[in-house]
């Protein structure tokens, strides 16, 4: 197990991946968490669990602010934890509060993608509202476009996925994890 010690002597808190949707956060997390011995969290999957309903039904029956609002909780309340792997939604960074959070939670780490990667990698699935637009081709550019400072500024270190596999990019993430939180 990872010893939670960082390089600047503060005591590690938690790694924590960004990035946006299709860029395989949650798989990535999942498997970095049992290689490092951390517990996984994952913040979609805390807001479906406290909403008790899908993604797709908050945002069509209370609207995106109160996913966002969700969001915000949830991501507070992993923040106070230690030793985790936190993989979080496309979207939070949206929020300056959220940002601030991010930062003091610990170690942020941007998977990055190309839109054309991205659209492959979501085009089949159903589960993400802000993608159910008549050119989610085009909707990708422009979120990726007004999100990409967002994310920059949230995060310690990138990592460009697009020719990765995601075995490649665990090992990246995990080896970048341990060099972040390795003792002195
Ligand atoms: C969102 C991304 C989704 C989910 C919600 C909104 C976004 O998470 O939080 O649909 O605004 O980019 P993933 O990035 O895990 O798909």
């Amino acid at each position: 197990m990872l010893r939670l010690v960082n390089t600047t002597g503060k005591r590690a808190r938690n790694l924590i991946l960004i990035g946006f949707m299709g860029t395989g956060k949650t798989t990535v997390g999942m498997r970095v968490a049992k290689s490092l011995g951390w517990r996984f969290v994952d913040t979609d999957r805390l807001i479906v669990r406290k909403a008790g309903k899908p993604i797709p039904r908050i945002f069509e029956e209370s609207g995106e602010e109160s996913f966002r609002d969700l969001e915000t909780e949830v991501l507070r309340k992993c923040a106070e934890g230690a030793g985790q792997v936190i993989s979080t939604g496309g979207g939070i960074v949206t929020r300056e509060r959220n940002r601030e959070i991010l930062k003091e939670a610990g170690y942020v780490i941007w998977l990055k993608a190309s839109p054309e990667t991205i659209y492959e990698r979501v085009k089949n699935n159903r589960n993400r509202p802000l993608l159910k637009t008549g050119d989610p081709q085009q909707t990708i550019r422009e979120m990726l476009e007004a999100r990409h400072d967002l994310y920059d500024a949230a995060c310690d270190l990138r990592i460009r996925t697009d020719d990765l596999t995601m075995e490649e990019t665990c090992y990246g993430v995990t080896e970048s994890a341990r060099l972040a939180f390795a003792e002195k």
